[in-house]
C-alpha cells in the first residue's frame, strides 16, 4: 500500500484554548490536526468537541505514542484505540514520528523523541514494524522526521536516505517537519538543503512548520514561537521542488490567540503561493501540470 493524501491546504493544531471559538465561530481554517492521544478515551468533552469540529473541517490524527523504532513490542491495544478513533473521526490520514520513545515499558510523550540509529539493522526493524502498523490500521501512515540532539557513532546511512528507503519499502508517507530538519541540521552540522532536496517529492504527504529556541550551541524544538526566516526559506525550497503539500503550523507552548495562529497559517499559504509563482515563472509554466494532481489544483 502506498500513501496518497489529498491536498488540504493550510491548517493549525486543534488546541484546548481554541475549542470554544472553533466550534462556535467556525474560523476560516482549512483543516485541523489533533494530537491523537488527547482524544483516545471514548466519550467525554474532547470527543464531543472533535465531533463538532469534524462536521465542518477535515481532521488529521497525529500521534506521539507509537514508538515505531523501539525494540519493545508494538502495543496493539494502542493501535486498536487509534483505529476506533479513526473510525469515528474519518481523518484524512494518521501520522506519528519516526523515532523511539519507549524502552522496557517506560515511555516519554513529549518533544524529546529519540532519533533512530541509522543502520541497515534498524531500517529493517522499522520497515517490519511500519508494515505491521499499516496492516493493523488498514491504511498507509505518515511518519515525521524528529528534531535530534545527538547522533549515534554506529550510524551509516544519512537520515534523508533512511527516510526515503523506508518509504520505498513500506509505502508510508513522510510528514516532513521543515523546522525539525533545520534544528537537526544546526545541531548536527549538516546542510538542511541537502536533506530536503534528497527526500522523494512524491513521498511527502504533509509538512509541519514550527518555531524553535536558540540556546547558542543548541537549537531546541520548542514549538513556542513563530517560524523563523531560515525555516520559511527551507519551506520555499520544498514547495518549489515538490509542489503544494498540506501544511500545518505547530504551536504547542505559549499557545497564541486563534488570530495569531491563523496569521501564521496565512503566512505559510502566502509563502507557498509565492514559491509556486516563482517556480512556474522559472520553468516557463511547464511545472504547473505537475501540481494538478491529488495535491489539488495548480497555482
Ligand atoms: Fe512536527
Amino acid at each position: 500500500m502506498a500513501f496518497q493524501g489529498a491536498y488540504l491546504g493550510h491548517g493549525v493544531g486543534l488546541r484546548p484554548p481554541h475549542y470554544t471559538r472553533v466550534i462556535e465561530e467556525h474560523p476560516a481554517i482549512d483543516w485541523f490536526e489533533i494530537i491523537s492521544e488527547n482524544f483516545l478515551a471514548p466519550g467525554g468533552n474532547p470527543r464531543r468537541v472533535l465531533r463538532l469540529v469534524r462536521e465542518r473541517y477535515p481532521v488529521v490524527m497525529h500521534g506521539v505514542g507509537l514508538s515505531i523504532g523501539s525494540v519493545d513490542p508494538i502495543d496493539d491495544g494502542y493501535l486498536d484505540a487509534l483505529a476506533a478513533l479513526a473510525f469515528e473521526v474519518a481523518p484524512a490520514w494518521i501520522s506519528d514520528h519516526l523515532c523511539w520513545s519507549s524502552f522496557g515499558g517506560h515511555s516519554v510523550h513529549d518533544l524529546w523523541l529519540w532519533p533512530m540509529p541509522l543502520t541497515e539493522e534498524s531500517l529493517a526493524h522499522v520497515v517490519a514494524r511500519v508494515a505491521h502498523v499499516q496492516d493493523r490500521l488498514g491504511r498507509p501512515i505518515l511518519l515525521e522526521n524528529v528534531s535530534s540532539y545527538l547522533a549515534y557513532r554506529h550510524s551509516t546511512i544519512p537520515e534523508w536516505s533512511f527516510l526515503a528507503e523506508v518509504a520505498a519499502r513500506t509505502g508510508y508517507g513522510l510528514l516532513l517537519d521543515v523546522n525539525n530538519v533545520y534544528v537537526s541540521a544546526r545541531n548536527q552540522r549538516f546542510d538542511p538543503e541537502t536533506y530536503v532536496d534528497a527526500i522523494p517529492a512524491e513521498s511527502i504527504g504533509q509538512i509541519h512548520l514550527a518555531g524553535h529556541s536558540d540556546e547558542g550551541n543548541l537549537l531546541l524544538d520548542t514549538h513556542d514561537r513563530p517560524v523563523c526566516d531560515p525555516v520559511w526559506e527551507l519551506y520555499r525550497r520544498v514547495v518549489r521542488r515538490a509542489g503544494r503539500i498540506s501544511t500545518l503550523i505547530e504551536w504547542d507552548e505559549d499557545i497564541p490567540s486563534l488570530e495569531r495562529a491563523m496569521e501564521e497559517s496565512r503566512m505559510a499559504a502566502a509563502v507557498e503561493a509565492e514559491a509556486l509563482r516563482r517556480e512556474v515563472a522559472r520553468s516557463g509554466g511547464s511545472h504547473a501540470s505537475c501540481w494538478s494532481d491529488s495535491r489539488g489544483p495548480g497555482p
